[in-house]
């Protein structure tokens, strides 16, 4: 099988080429990534250094190149995203031509040249629950996104869903929770703050901090997509979760432990506008596909993601100060 994947130099798409090349002999992989500020080309370097799959530099907003590229593949795993929520604030526009336009470019391609599709969406699609809520989303979920991000990948899913039901796409959809895990980059809350602690800088939390994340290893995470490629149902959507829900403060304290400092040595900062309150996925319609996740333990998954950013300053030095610089000049101490 020959599956081509986008925003491969990313956080999920890095680790997904590397446990595949690693788990899966009868899988030839290539990359498709622009390389934008969230890429980071060491992800994608095996230990003689070289490139562990065929990396091409491309941006999926060229149509052309998507096509032409396309034809070579029986499969497309459809990463690339601009991702971040706070970035989508500051500037929509990359957010509707890459999420949006990008998605409707690999749409169009994959059908002409009768490829599988798999579209890898979020749980904020739904927008948000309510602390007290006791349901969680399920693939009935009305979709009520609250960020331009958010906003950008609930229209790039309603494009894959029309390319299927009226143009001939053979596609499946995910949509799944926050991810944690090594290769994260360190403008995200986990690495953000476990970052700041390597460098003797306080945790900052939104707000409150009571706003809640179903938390998933991105190994479970990818390995769902699996699932979904081997034995999902074209037409259908999926949604990825690993009964991780937890508090931003219940996180920043596990951060905080396993520094060995207090679970409260952080600061409050200014909240993000429109900030969603939780996100809680149902994961029926992939435990009918046989998957379950394998990192139950979320303090133990922590701690070896704490070690995989202790033991890799290089890999995140530059990118933890450009992500500072943009913070500090929208962010105050509370
Ligand atoms: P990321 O920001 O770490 O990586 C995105 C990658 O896409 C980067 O390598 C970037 O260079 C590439 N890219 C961006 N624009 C591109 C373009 N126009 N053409 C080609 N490549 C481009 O993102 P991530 O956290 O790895 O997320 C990957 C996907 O998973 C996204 O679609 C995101 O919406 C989705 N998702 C993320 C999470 C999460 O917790 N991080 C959860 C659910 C779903
Ligand atoms: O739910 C899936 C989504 O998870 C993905 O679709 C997005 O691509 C991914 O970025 C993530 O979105 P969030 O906005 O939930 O993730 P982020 O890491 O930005 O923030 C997680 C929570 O932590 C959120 O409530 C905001 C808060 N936060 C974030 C940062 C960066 C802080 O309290 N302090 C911070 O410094």
């Amino acid at each position: 099988m020959r599956v081509l994947v986008t925003g491969g130099a990313g956080f999920i798409g890095s680790n997904f080429v590397l446990r595949t090349l690693a788990t899966r002999t009868d899988v030839d992989v290539s990359v498709l990534d622009a390389f934008t500020y969230a890429a980071n080309p060491a992800s994608l370097l095996g230990v003689d250094g070289k490139e562990v799959c065929e990396v091409i530099r491309g941006d999926i907003r060229d149509a052309e190149l998507v096509e032409r590229l396309v034809q070579r593949f029986d499969a497309v795993v459809h990463f690339a995203a601009e991702s971040h929520n706070d970035n989508s604030l500051v500037d929509a526009d990359p957010f509707v031509s890459t999420n949006v336009m990008g998605t409707v470019n690999l749409a169009k391609a994959c059908a002409a040249s009768d490829v599988r599709l798999h579209h890898v969406s979020t749980d904020e699609v739904f927008g948000d629950l309510a602390l007290d809520d006791p349901t969680r989303f399920t693939t009935t979920t009305p979709y009520r996104p609250s960020s331009p991000y958010s906003a950008s990948k609930a229209s790039a899913d309603h494009f894959v869903r029309a390319w299927v039901r009226s143009l001939g796409l053979a596609a499946t959809i995910s949509n799944c929770s926050n991810n944690y895990g090594p290769r994260q980059h360190p403008e995200k809350f986990i690495p953000r703050q476990v970052c700041g602690l390597i460098r003797g800088r306080r945790p900052r939390v939104y707000g409150t901090g009571d706003n809640v994340r179903d938390w998933i290893h991105v190994d479970d995470h990818n390995d769902a997509v699996w699932a979904i490629l081997d034995r999902g149902e074209v037409g259908q959507t999926y949604l990825i979760g690993a009964d991780g829900e937890r508090s931003n403060l219940e996180v920043v304290g596990d951060i905080l432990a396993g520094f060995d400092r207090s679970r409260d040595d952080f600061v409050h900062v200014t909240d993000r506008p429109g900030h969603d309150r939780r996100y809680a996925i149902d994961p029926e319609s992939m435990e009918e596909l046989g998957w379950e996740p394998r990192y139950r333990d979320f303090t133990a998954g922590l701690a070896a993601t704490i070690e995989w950013y202790r033991d890799n300053e290089d890999w995140w030095a530059d990118a933890y100060d450009a992500a500072e610089a943009g913070y500090a000049q929208r962010e105050r101490e509370l």
